[in-house]
């Protein structure tokens, strides 16, 4: 065991997909791009990040005179890993005019590569504001299709790349979802599907996904994303009512983080997060870059 925490020396960070109680017991909740923030803002040195790996290294990134936790050092987005250098590689030398975006769940080795990097929540307009003509959008191939969709102007070429939670949404779950509750509009996550982005009332970041919620007249929303979600929709709309578009639309990873495991990186059980520093030097200017360009 480590040296013990103090809960006042740390700043602790929720993704809206974590637990419920891991949650609650969050200094803040948030999407990945808030999450972020957040850690850049933080006067604490320490944060304890209750998120996937891909979540822990860019804040260390961003922040690397702060000793960043990752609960569950474990709970890896398989997404991360769907993107090859050697593909970056040959889309360099063979596309000209070329920006390389890299989404934020990807690894800190494949962020190296990135002229920019995006989250769900700034895609559309970070990749608007760049000069280039020509847009290598990795590794989430939906994703980066709802952003050409919004970006005309600019010739896409997307990786192969995917959430396989969020991927794996329906047409018919969600015709089944709409059949049980007419009045209801779709929101979803825009890793999902073009299919299931073309019925949905808005399409979306998951923090995007809760305001448009709490804003909206409507009292019924179907929810495609993970139901980790459904937590702070609850909380923020009282009154309204929220339908998975699937029972289980669980991610396992983030579901790896535990109370248990939030209370062992206090007690002085967890490992620091360490990314290389010739790796963090080259993503930090690509996350950098991103907060630049979200203003
Ligand atoms: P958000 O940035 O919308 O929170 O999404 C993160 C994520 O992992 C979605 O699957
Ligand atoms: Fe990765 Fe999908 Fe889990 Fe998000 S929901 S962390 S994209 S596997």
């Amino acid at each position: 065991m480590g040296q013990k925490i103090a809960r006042g020396d740390a700043l602790v960070l929720a993704h809206y997909y974590a637990p419920d109680a891991v949650q609650a017991a969050a200094d803040f909740v948030g999407d990945s791009f808030a999450l972020a923030q957040m850690a850049v803002a933080s006067d604490k040195p320490v944060i304890v990040f209750c998120g996937v790996t891909f979540m822990g290294e860019s804040a260390k990134i961003l922040c690397p005179e702060k000793t960043v936790y990752l609960p569950a050092p474990d709970a890896h987005c398989p997404m991360a890993d769907m993107a090859s250098e050697e593909e970056i590689l040959h889309m360099r030398r063979t596309v000209p005019d070329l920006a390389v975006v890299v989404y934020v769940n990807s690894s800190a080795r494949l962020k190296a590569h990135a002229d920019v990097v995006v989250t769900s929540a700034n895609a559309v307009r970070v990749v608007s504001r760049l000069k280039e003509k020509n847009i290598y959008f990795i590794p989430d191939r939906n994703l980066g299709a709802f952003v050409a969709a919004q970006l005309p102007e600019k010739k896409f070429y997307f990786g192969h790349g995917c959430c396989p939670i969020h991927d794996a949404t329906t047409v018919s779950e969600v015709e089944a979802a709409f059949s049980a509750h007419p009045e209801a509009l779709l929101l979803a996550h825009a890793e999902c599907p073009e299919a299931v982005r073309s019925r949905a009332a808005f399409v979306g970041s998951t923090a995007g996904m809760i305001a448009f919620a709490e804003h909206s007249d409507a009292r019924e929303f179907l929810v495609a994303t993970e139901a980790g979600t459904l937590y702070e929709l609850g909380r923020r709309c009282p009154g309204k009512r929220f339908f998975p578009t699937r029972a289980d639309f669980l991610c396992a990873d983030m579901k790896k983080i535990t109370p248990a495991a939030l209370e062992n990186v206090f007690a002085g059980g967890g490992t620091p997060v360490e990314v290389d520093e010739e790796i963090a030097r080259r993503a930090r200017r690509a996350l950098m870059r991103m907060l630049g360009l979200a203003k």
